[in-house]
């Protein structure tokens, strides 16, 4: 398909945490489209150099400055845009839990404020809202917990931290608001999104494919928490970015939940694995679970595979490599809290004393019931 033959060509599409790791993928996807995308970011993730190498910043021209739950900016910016996605968010668990003012603003306020301008807004012909695979949380509670499980859009609900609980609530919001406004959407449920960008935020557990690889590249252990039997559904950025664009104009995606997987699983030592492959003579060190870690599992993609026409481009293998291409071409990346870091001090932080670690019921079973089908 040519640009102009695109169903986005001149389309107007403000996106809300625009200048983010996501944000900005969906950004090169929508030119690429020939659309054209409006960044809304108050540049709280990251700092400038970071935000820099994401191709964007405060002298960019598409580039809005500004909080996505300041009432009269948001409206003035949906008010002249035909298509919204709604990445932004104070996007980690531990983020929300040391921040939890500013985890109320950016994931519950920003939300109220984008999907009532939105629901006061005829011209405005779909909005994504990016929740989080995590609203499933361990899953099913009346299933096994102790192996990994196909997460289904339709089953329960089980968030475990207030992240995913906000997410959970801005999918509710938006469903019930734009429903009775008569505005379209779209909800999905990305899983874990890696990919050359991708730069880790201190504290944060999250993002293991960043993590090892930068700190294999600084020479510094690996750390596997609870010995790495948590599986994760990695989405490679652009197959993430292409899904997005897609679910804007997807006759079949109107009205619905859809998960954004790839359908497979990938443990966390298998991750390590692949990192240790491009950094042979890295070592590996297991570290105690993270609490209320969940083992996690892989996506059912049926829905959005028939739905959105869509499928991954990019395998685990090839993303991992294509991830250490890019630290290794471009080492400033590597933000200086990582630098600083060292194994045993990282060890001895993830040790210390502090809120009372939950011990994930899947640690219990021997290492082979994790690694079946869920
Ligand atoms: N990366 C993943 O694996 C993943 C998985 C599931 C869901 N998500 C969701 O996808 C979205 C994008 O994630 P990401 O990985 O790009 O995160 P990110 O932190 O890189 O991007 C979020 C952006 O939102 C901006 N932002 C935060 N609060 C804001 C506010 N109040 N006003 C304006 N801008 C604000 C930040 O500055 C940042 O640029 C988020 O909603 C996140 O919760 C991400």
């Amino acid at each position: 398909m040519t640009t102009t033959d695109s169903p986005l060509h001149g389309a107007r599409v403000l996106v809300t945490g625009g200048a983010g790791f996501i944000g900005t993928a969906v950004r090169d996807a929508l030119r690429r489209a020939g659309a054209r995308p409006v960044l809304l970011d108050n540049l709280s993730a990251y700092e400038p150099a970071t935000v820099a190498l994401l191709g964007t910043g405060r002298h960019d021209p598409d580039l809005v400055f500004g909080d996505a739950s300041d009432n009269d900016l948001v409206r003035h910016l949906v008010h002249d845009a035909d298509f919204v996605v709604h990445a932004a968010a104070h996007s980690t668990v531990q983020g929300c839990l040391a921040d939890p003012d500013t985890a109320f603003r950016s994931n519950l306020a920003a939300t109220d404020t984008l999907v009532r301008a939105v629901a006061d807004s005829p011209s405005i012909r779909r909005l994504i809202l990016l929740s989080t695979a995590q609203v499933y949380g361990h899953g099913d509670p009346d299933t096994d917990t102790t192996r990994p499980r196909l997460f289904t859009e339709t089953q329960p609900y089980q968030p475990l931290n207030p992240y995913a609980s906000a997410k959970l609530w801005a999918e509710l919001h938006t469903r019930q608001l734009l429903t009775a406004a008569g505005r379209d959407f779209t909800l999905l449920r990305p899983f874990s999104v890696y990919g050359p960008g991708q730069v880790p935020k201190p504290g944060a557990a999250s993002w293991v494919v960043a993590q090892f690889t930068m700190y294999a590249a600084l020479g510094q252990e690996l750390l596997l928490n609870g010995g790495g039997r948590q599986v994760r559904d990695f989405v490679f950025r652009d197959d993430a970015a292409d899904a997005i664009v897609r679910a804007l104009t997807a006759p079949g995606a109107a009205g619905r939940t859809l998960n954004l997987g790839t359908g497979v699983q990938t443990s966390v030592s298998e991750v390590a694995e692949h990192v240790l492959a491009h950094f042979p003579g890295t070592t590996v060190r297991t570290a105690p679970p993270a609490a209320g870690d969940p083992l996690g599992g892989r996506a059912d993609t049926a829905l959005m595979h028939r739905v959105l026409d869509w499928a991954p481009a990019v395998t685990v293998t090839e993303g991992i490599a294509r991830y250490v291409d890019w630290v290794r071409s471009t080492p400033a990346a590597i933000p200086p809290w990582m630098r600083a870091e060292t194994s045993d001090g990282r060890l001895a932080a993830w040790t210390a004393p502090g809120p009372a670690v939950t011990r994930p019921p899947y640690l219990d079973q021997p290492a082979s019931s994790c690694n079946g089908a869920s």
